[in-house]
């Protein structure tokens, strides 16, 4: 049978670079079914909710879901989508890999680090958010538990060791956080301890962000707890090229959601103007972790093609094209 995936193409710039990414997987040759399904304010509009259960039971069903950036309406109640459904389907490891394309307006032209951020717990398990009726004070807890750090640090080496990989750099801030960053960082060494073929690094996180800003060839692989990760993540997105050239694969035992790492960009929705790359590299994602990897490196070197020639560019990598442009432009080279 034909595999299905279900496609959320979500809000702002979503659509428009998930019909981009799915007219390439076509132009390659891929032959999958695709499920169509709502989230979002294209759902709340439709149905009155953000999440549908139509939406729930296809992630469910197919397995396979790619996606685009969702919009949380800020502030009226709503909590984030893509929390809900990190922790509804269990996806604990969120798999943010930066790669230099040559031709980008990057200030690097060798970076290869992948982000592997928990995904479920931490500042973002929404656990204790009390703001009081006056409105003067607020908390929220954060939660890690050695389950959790357990699964993601060895995910992270794991997939070091797969990817021939050399180095797992901890990131942390056990020095203040004494009990949950403090545990996550326990974790991690132990679990260093069962991969000596890969060298264990650790890292405060505030000394991390400098030292990817300016040493970025130290890193290779990088572990952290889910607040950094969505930190560092971004940061790392811009020593490529910004966030149009840096994907995201949520895992879990029994789902992967494949999506960008930013958001729906509502300063350039509807304009043609967004950088698809960011999609495309995720249903790359997809693509190797279905074991279609001779698939995968062809859309790649199709990609790295256009951007290095720079003649149909969007306006984040130097160009004056549109996202249609860019599309037709790998497709052609396909
Ligand atoms: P954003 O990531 O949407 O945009 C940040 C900046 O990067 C903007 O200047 C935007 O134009 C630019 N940008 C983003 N993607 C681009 C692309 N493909 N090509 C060219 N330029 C691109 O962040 P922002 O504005 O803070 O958030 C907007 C909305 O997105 C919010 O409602 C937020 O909740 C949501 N969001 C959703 C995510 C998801 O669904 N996974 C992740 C992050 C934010
Ligand atoms: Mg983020």
């Amino acid at each position: 049978a034909k595999q299905t995936v279900t496609v959320i193409r979500g809000d702002g710039i979503g659509p428009s670079i998930i019909d981009s990414a799915i007219e390439i997987l076509n132009a390659a040759g891929c032959d999958f079914e695709y499920e169509y399904v709502d989230a979002g304010l294209a759902a709340l509009e439709k149905t009155g909710e953000l999440l549908p259960p139509e939406t729930l039971e296809a992630i469910e069903r197919n397995k396979l879901t790619l996606k685009g950036p969702l919009t949380t309406p800020v502030g009226e109640g709503f909590t984030s989508i893509n929390v809900t459904l990190r922790k509804q389907f269990g996806l604990y490891a969120n798999v943010r890999p930066v790669k230099s394309f040559e031709g980008t307006q990057a200030r690097y032209d060798n970076i290869d680090i992948i982000t592997v951020r928990e995904n479920t717990q931490g500042m973002y398990s929404g656990l204790g958010q009390v703001t009081s009726e006056d409105g003067t004070e607020a908390e929220a807890m954060s939660k890690i538990t050695r389950e959790g750090a357990e699964k993601i640090v060895t995910f992270a080496y794991e997939l070091a060791q797969r990817e021939g990989r050399k180095k797992v750099t901890a990131v942390h801030k056990a020095n203040i956080l004494k009990s949950t960053s403090g545990l996550f960082l326990k974790v991690a060494r132990e679990v260093g301890e069962r991969f000596p073929d890969i060298e264990s690094a650790e890292m405060i996180v505030d000394a991390t962000c400098m030292k990817l800003v300016m040493n970025p060839d130290e890193f290779d692989v990088v572990v952290t707890t889910n607040l950094f990760g969505d930190i560092i993540s971004d940061l790392c997105a811009g020593l490529v090229g910004g966030l149009g050239m840096a994907p995201g694969a949520n895992i879990g035992e029994n789902a992967a959601i494949f999506e960008a790492v930013h958001g729906s960009a509502p300063d350039i929705a509807g304009k043609n103007l967004a950088n698809p790359t960011s999609v495309i590299l995720a249903s790359i994602q997809m693509l190797e972790y279905l074991d279609m990897g001779e698939t995968a490196e062809r859309i790649r070197s199709a990609v790295a093609d256009v951007i290095k020639s720079g003649d149909r560019t969007t306006r984040d990598l130097g160009g004056n094209h549109g996202t249609t442009d860019f599309t037709q432009a790998v497709i052609e080279r396909l």
